[in-house]
């Protein structure tokens, strides 16, 4: 009886292996040539799953298999005759080099490779973990891909390669509110406050003031920026839950002189309170004021057009609506504008705005150490908020909202900002009389549900964002436990 050999490392054995070692045995007895542990850490690079005894015991217990032996993980002559081969089968990505008449050639078993059951391992492990529901405000629930997205070979971030992902990164980020012809977008490493305070730092001359728009904690925010840098600034403070009113703000802007910027918030984090862009736009055009927008919480959700708005700065960051992970914030600026800004002595270091742009300009790169793995995941990221479209993902996001706030009302339970004025993002809800918050997070944390608290400190509420990788049955499923936590109280 012929010695047929078969090689395999087999370290996830499945029904690809068994349908080839049915066939080698139709030839002969089948002697399985399995690659040692030392090998497959060498020769590919992991740590096999199971190791040489195991996957040895595995394979002496089908009954296509005579005898086991271990081998190095390419086979050559030497150890045909070592062991007495007349032929050795192989599937069709063979690379051992022997005698062609002693070799026998099958196709591979289609949509099976260990490969592939490890990658569906890895997936179905990313998705359990994303069991969780972030109900905060960002970070976001994000996709298991996205999470995967950041198990990447290491890389140096100055390679070109890096470079290169980086710019499209960029050029991919403006697209979404802006012509990339006219605008570009400067990527930092750091959250969100870091890109704002980038803004404010390096945009105002110093001769010039920043009239910057307060209602909400991230107006607020803006203005300790600028008096932290001894920024000239006039604060317009606004209700935390009406709008604007923009005929005050016009008078504002007329009784002082030397304005050269206006900031706002596109959607007040604080309370879900929506600023109308196009009215500050047309107010800013009027008084040829460059319009800075803090876009934290409303980038890749809200369609944005930074053109016809007359925006000229937005900031925004990786882990809120494009549903990345932490650690990239970004500038969305006309080119125009961070050109002019080679005249102004920037306030910081480290975030610089125009030192930043024209550095990355020349060599598609970040001036200092990027977030290699944030960028790996923004990319996957910014894949799939392409597939799904910005105005779709605002969609999903709307019906959830009006799934929450539905659900809300059935519940007798009231929140901050009228419908009409609503960014339908983020809700700012009252907690009941009784009720104490961080009771009410540990329910819900433990079942999977992460809320947040409030921010108005006149109101006592909590909050519940609707973005991220979640629709309106996870919305559901958090007013069914609302339900249950209000009944027990
Ligand atoms: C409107 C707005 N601006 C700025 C920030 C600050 O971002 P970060 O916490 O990433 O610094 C946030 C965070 O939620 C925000 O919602």
């Amino acid at each position: 009886m012929k010695r047929v050999l078969v090689d395999m490392s087999a370290t996830i054995i499945h029904h690809g292996h068994i349908r080839l070692l049915k066939k080698a045995s139709k030839y002969g007895e089948v002697i399985v040539a399995l690659t040692t542990d030392e090998e497959i850490r060498a020769k590919k690079g992991y740590e096999p799953e199971l190791n040489y005894e195991q996957r040895k015991e595995i394979l002496e217990s089908i009954k296509y298999v005579k005898e086991v032996v271990p081998t190095s993980w390419l086979i050559d002559e030497d150890i045909l005759k070592k062991y007495n081969i007349d032929l050795l089968v192989h599937g069709d990505d063979n690379s051992n080099q022997i005698n062609e008449k002693k070799l026998l050639i099958f196709p591979r078993t289609k949509g099976v490779s260990s490969s592939l059951i490890r990658q569906k391992v890895m997936l179905a492990y990313a998705k359990k973990k994303s069991q969780n529901i972030l109900l905060n405000p960002g970070p976001a629930t994000t996709t298991a891909n996205v999470k995967l997205a950041q198990v990447v070979d290491d890389i140096c971030p100055r390679e070109k390669e890096f470079g290169d992902l980086m710019e499209w990164v960029s050029t991919e980020l403006t697209k979404i509110v802006a012509n990339p012809k006219e605008y570009t977008t400067v990527l930092f490493g750091g959250s969100g406050t870091a890109v704002v305070e980038s803004i404010i730092t390096s945009v105002v001359p110093h001769d010039k003031k920043i009239l910057i728009v307060n209602n909400g904690a991230y107006g607020k925010r803006m203005c300790q920026i600028a008096d932290r840098f001894d920024i000239n600034f006039i604060e317009f403070q606004s209700s935390p839950i009406e709008p604007i009113n923009i005929q005050k703000l016009e008078e504002t802007i007329q009784k002082n002189q030397n304005i050269s910027h206006l900031a706002v918030i596109h959607n007040e984090t604080t309370t879900g309170l929506l600023n109308n862009l196009d009215d500050l736009g047309n107010l800013a055009k009027k008084y040829n004021l460059e319009l800075i927008v803090d876009a934290m919480s409303s980038y890749a959700a809200i369609p944005i057009d930074m053109n016809k708005q007359n925006i000229t700065y937005l900031a925004a960051s990786s882990n809120k609506n494009i549903q990345g992970m932490a650690g990239v914030g970004f500038v969305i600026a006309k080119k125009s504008s961070l050109e002019n800004l080679k005249d102004i002595k920037p306030r910081s270091f480290y975030l610089s705005l125009y030192e930043q742009y024209t550095n990355f300009i020349k060599t598609h790169q970040m001036r200092f150490t990027p977030p290699v793995q944030t960028m790996y995941a923004l990319k996957q990221a910014i894949i799939e908020a392409k597939k799904e479209g910005i105005e779709n993902r605002y969609k999903r996001y709307s019906s959830s909202w009006e799934t929450l706030t539905n659900g809300l009302k059935e519940l007798k339970l009231k929140y901050l900002v009228d419908d009409e004025y609503h960014s339908k993002i983020i809700t700012s809800i009252f907690i009941p009389d009784g009720v104490d918050f961080n009771d009410m997070h540990d329910f819900f944390y433990n079942r999977g549900f992460t809320i947040y608290p409030g921010k108005v400190a006149e109101f006592n509420t909590f909050r519940v964002a609707n973005i991220g990788e979640i629709d309106y049955r996870d919305i559901e499923a958090f007013l069914e436990m609302l339900r249950e936590y209000l009944s027990e109280g």
